[in-house]
């Protein structure tokens, strides 16, 4: 595989102003195919931003955004539910439903791309086995703790087979121990075939989980690296 092919993102020359404020500032990097990459920085550094970017919810104010060999600026609404479904997003307040059953919270996302309702079921049941929840399929969100609420969200994330998995501080509400069932969960996704970019600031996920880190500092990548493998 040439080098071209692998890159699966890339920011070239990226600036993404909202009115005055400048939040990325002439940003370039590219993330491979089949990597898992941590962005860190402070509050308001910019990674929340370089996310949005990527699901093309934001375009870019200067440079250019480049995901699975598309210009996100060139997306138009009819392509649009298709180029969403490249992409997997968790968050950290997890955006379940709380009046559906976990079975439901999940089928939501292939109602949502049009799939046959005769298809849900064995979609819905082996991504509930995935992340270890097909025990709880009928139990609303208010049964459940966060780190199972946060894999409901990761088995929604994954029900549509994205390439990509987008998590936006996904332990911030988390516990030390749900956090390490979170991030073997992403690991093991990740070594399956996805590419995951994950914000965090949390210093003790990013020395145990030892991957590449893009850091930005207002709005600048002042750190772009893959730290030593365990
Ligand atoms: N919709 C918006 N309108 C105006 N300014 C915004 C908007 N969204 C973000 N910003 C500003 O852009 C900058 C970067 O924000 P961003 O959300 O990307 O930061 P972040 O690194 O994700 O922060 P946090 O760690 O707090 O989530 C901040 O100064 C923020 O106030
Ligand atoms: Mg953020």
């Amino acid at each position: 595989m040439s080098r071209e092919e692998s890159v699966l993102i890339s920011f070239k020359g990226v600036t993404k102003s909202y009115g005055s404020i400048v939040a990325l500032n002439d940003v370039s990097f590219d993330i491979k195919k089949g990597e898992f990459v941590f962005i860190t920085g402070a509050s308001g550094a910019g990674k929340t931003t370089i996310l949005k970017l990527i699901l093309a919810e934001l375009i870019p104010t200067k440079g250019e955004v480049r995901v699975d060999n598309l210009d996100i600026a060139g997306i138009s609404d009819k392509t649009m539910p298709s180029y969403r479904q490249k992409i997997g997003t968790i968050f950290q307040d997890f955006k379940v439903l709380s009046e559906r059953t976990v079975y439901e919270n999940v089928a939501v996302a292939l109602a949502v791309i049009g799939l046959p309702e005769t298809e849900w079921e064995e979609r819905v049941e082996h991504v509930l086995k995935l992340v270890g929840l097909a025990k709880q399929a009928d139990q609303f969100p208010s049964q459940l703790s966060g780190g199972e609420l946060q894999r409901v969200s990761l088995a929604r994330a994954l029900s549509v087979n994205p390439k990509i998995v987008l998590a936006d501080e996904p332990t911030g509400n988390l516990d030390w121990e749900t956090s390490e069932i979170l991030m073997e969960l992403l690991e093991k996704i990740n070594k399956e075939g996805k590419t995951i970019i994950m914000a965090t600031h949390n210093v003790e996920i990013l020395k145990k989980y030892k991957k590449r880190i893009i850091h930005v500092s207002d709005g600048k990548l002042s750190y772009n690296e893959k730290t030593e493998e365990k």
